[in-house]
């Protein structure tokens, strides 16, 4: 396939060599600030002007919270499968869904492209919803991260508490300061831990009397992260191509499912 690449930072930079590797073909690069993009343009309009006679056929916008609206605004009337990475919009979701319906368009996004990492939401989905039926079992989530990380507790620590809520009946609400009494059984404690470089470490903890069952994720790099991204147009593209798709918003559920 034929991929415009819109904002060619770190994740941008990582998607080109996977979706190489994957014998795509990066046709254009699109980067307001970056040196060694194709095009540096000073409008959304521009970039869609530049991708539009560039024989894409596919788009991944990895670029800034700040941009990102106007960006996928801009875009959408291209009506080129769009896979959207940057984060911090979810306010802006039902509004983005109908954009893409009124455009006959397709986009995809993802908070979290890992493949791994949305396998291990299904994992622990079953597991604790199959643990629940044996109330001796109590659980808790530990996550740690290198310390160039803001926040605490992680995006996907907090997904993970809220999937045990879901399917744990024992587990009502989340803890995430330190305990300075005995937790209530209805609490779901999450604890983080900051530490040099760390890469992202996801534990989920079943405990019981007899025993603890303990699942873990661990990133090893952000390679997992492009190839989701890269997976996720393919999907797209495929779909579309098959006619078997009805414009609009879809996401790694979509695909995992
Ligand atoms: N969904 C996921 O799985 C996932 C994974 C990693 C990062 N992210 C998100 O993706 C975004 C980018 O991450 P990154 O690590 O590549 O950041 P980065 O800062 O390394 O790169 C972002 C690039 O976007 C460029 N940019 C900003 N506005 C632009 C615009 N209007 N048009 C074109 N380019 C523009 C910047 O100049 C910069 O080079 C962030 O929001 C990050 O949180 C999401």
């Amino acid at each position: 396939m034929k991929i415009a690449l819109v904002g060619y930072g770190q994740m941008g930079h990582m998607l080109r060599s996977v979706a190489e590797k994957r014998n795509h073909k990066v046709v254009l690069t699109v980067d307001t600030f970056a040196e060694d993009a194709d095009f540096k343009p000073s409008s959304p309009a521009e970039t869609a002007e530049k991708i539009a006679k560039s024989g894409a056929e596919g788009i991944i916008e990895f670029s800034h919270p700040s941009s990102v609206i106007d960006n996928i605004a801009a875009l959408l009337p291209l009506k080129l499968p769009l896979v959207v990475g940057t984060t911090g919009w979810n306010d802006k979701r039902e509004e983005v869904k109908k954009l893409a319906e009124k455009n006959s368009s397709y986009i995809f996004h993802s908070a979290n492209y890992s493949i791994g990492v949305n396998l291990f939401y299904k994992i622990i989905e079953q597991a604790s919803s199959l643990i629940s039926k044996y109330d001796e079992y109590d659980c808790a989530l530990w996550e740690a991260h290198h310390t160039k990380k803001l926040d605490s507790p992680s995006g996907t620590a907090l997904e993970l508490a809220q999937i045990v809520l879901n399917n744990m009946k024992s587990k009502k609400t989340i803890v995430t300061e330190s305990f300075h009494e005995r937790p209530k059984k209805e609490e779901l404690h999450v604890s983080s831990t900051r530490l040099g470089n760390v890469p992202g470490t996801h534990t989920v903890y079943f405990d019981s009397s007899a025993d603890t069952i303990e699942l873990k994720h661990i990133v090893r790099n952000r390679e997992g992260l492009a190839l989701g991204a890269v997976r996720a147009l393919e999907w797209l593209r495929a779909k579309i191509d098959e006619s078997s798709l009805a414009p609009g918003m879809f996401s790694m559920e979509n695909i995992l499912n």
